[in-house]
């Protein structure tokens, strides 16, 4: 990170519309545009965190309440440091303060461990919906199929394996021109399948209902764990991993409006999640299953309305191809800062960087595979009254989304907001209107740091 700091420094010094990035030997070109670049930090953002984790937790959470939390939890915290870092990259200021890009490059590291696993499930499921195994299914025939792909690792190494050589494969590649074009056409795809799917939820006589659950906030059933979980959810939504969104956003050319960009990619992201979650509680309230049932929420319930719309196999097979996408673009921005940064740092190229980095985390995604069957018994921290039945996999969620990602978060909100130089921020957000840099620069400096403290410090206590 460190040195990807520098070159950017160097660079941007140089020119502002050549390719600047000298850390890898090709040399990226700019993005060609500000939707281009929005394209793609939209593609890290938008993925299995949305239309995967969204859900399962909002559901574990009770619902409403933890929506407004999450919701608040974006504005306050996730769109400030989402420009702030974006900025610093660009300027070049962070170098003093690698360790937080150090501390986000391993969280995205284990992230993508078992982020690789669930990709492997999206997977799995493109070929039971193109083999019609959802055409008529029970809601318990549905439940039994996903019970069986979890319990037989071996198909569970073999999709994840699949996964992770996708993964690879286009970012030993080098990452920036061939994505720009697929995510091009493939996001407003999954966008308009994700409303096909609400609209058939508002065919099933239970849509209020799941509409209700999503945005009618019953304090009464959030814990604080669930305050932490939606502020570790915002952070892990954004990719807010320090990293990411900084590599990419090096490649901005520099009259583009940071501030904006980042607001619209967080609205994005925001609206992809509220449209799975409207697709996903009605159809969960009709068939009268559990909105608490945990990571299989999305595998149990949309596979119900494939197998009964009109149109099913096909709009299923495309749904899950779609996921697909969405969950390799945002695992490639999660190996991608530790592949630079691995270059960067020992002078390897960036194919054995590539293969070295991801076959490290295609094998630490076997422990995950296995705390789904072999070890689900395996409860590594149960003497923590707290941990008691979290296996390898929920420890590993639980790390990166509950504290790595907000402690990552704090520091900062902190770096940002107190040791970057006002005027290169001013100049930079380019938000030309005063008072909302202020109220912007306010929110960095005390609400973030303050907000994240205390749901951290709470939770802890
Ligand atoms: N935001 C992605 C999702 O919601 C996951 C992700 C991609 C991520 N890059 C990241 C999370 C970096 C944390 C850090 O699916």
């Amino acid at each position: 990170m460190t040195e990807l700091t520098r070159n950017q420094a160097a660079g941007s010094a140089a020119t502002d519309t050549a390719a600047t990035h000298t850390g890898t030997k090709a040399g990226h070109p700019m993005w060609s545009s500000r939707l281009a670049f929005i394209l793609a930090a939209s593609g890290s953002a938008v993925g299995l965190g949305n239309i995967w984790k969204f859900p399962y937790i909002t559901g574990e959470n009770g619902g409403g309440a933890f929506v407004l939390v999450y919701l608040v939890c974006i504005a306050l915290i996730g769109i400030p440091i989402n420009s702030m870092r974006q900025l610093a990259q660009r300027d070049g200021l962070s170098r003093r303060w690698a360790w937080i890009g150090g501390m986000g490059m391993l969280s995205s590291y284990l992230i993508l461990s078992f982020y690789s696993v669930i990709g492997g499930w999206a997977l799995a499921y493109v070929g039971k919906s193109a083999g019609g195994l959802f055409v008529g299914a029970s809601t318990e025939q549905i439940g039994a199929q996903f019970g069986t792909l979890l319990s037989d690792p071996y198909s569970l190494l073999l999709w994840h394996s699949v996964f992770m050589a996708l993964v690879i494969t286009i970012v030993a590649r080098g990452v920036t021109s061939g994505m720009e074009k697929a995510i091009n056409i493939l996001m407003p795809l999954l966008f308009l399948l994700l409303l096909v799917m609400v609209g058939y939820a508002l065919s099933t006589d239970h849509f209020a209902e799941g509409f209700g659950f999503l945005f009618t906030p019953d304090f009464s059933k959030l814990s604080t764990e669930g305050v932490l979980t939606a502020l570790g959810h915002a952070f892990f939504t954004l990719s807010l991993g320090m990293g990411v969104m900084m590599a990419y956003g090096s490649y901005l050319p520099k009259h583009v409006s940071i501030a904006k960009t980042a607001v619209t990619v967080s609205v994005v992201d925001t609206v992809v999640a509220l449209l799975a979650g409207m697709a996903i509680f009605p159809i969960v309230f009709s068939s009268g299953l559990e909105p608490g049932a945990g990571p299989g929420l999305i595998f149990n319930t949309l596979p119900i309305a494939f197998g009964q719309m009109p149109g099913g196999v096909l709009f299923g097979t495309l749904f899950f191809i779609l996921l697909v996408v969405a969950a390799v673009t945002s695992a490639i921005s999660l190996l991608e800062p530790v592949v630079e940064w691995f270059e960067e740092q020992k002078g390897i190229s960036r194919l054995r960087c590539t293969l070295i980095g991801g076959i490290g985390v295609w094998a630490l995604g076997i422990l995950s595979i296995l705390s789904l069957n072999e070890w689900s018994g395996f409860h590594p921290l149960g003497f923590i009254s707290r941990f008691e039945n979290k296996t390898l996999f929920d420890l590993f969620d639980y790390a990166t989304a509950n504290l790595m990602m907000p402690l990552g978060g704090f520091f900062t909100a902190l770096f940002l907001g107190w040791f970057m130089s006002r005027q290169a921020a001013a100049n930079e957000l380019s938000f030309g209107n005063p008072p909302a840099f202020k109220l912007f620069i306010f929110v960095l400096r005390f609400i973030t740091p303050a907000a994240v403290l205390l749901v951290f410090v709470y939770n802890l206590l």
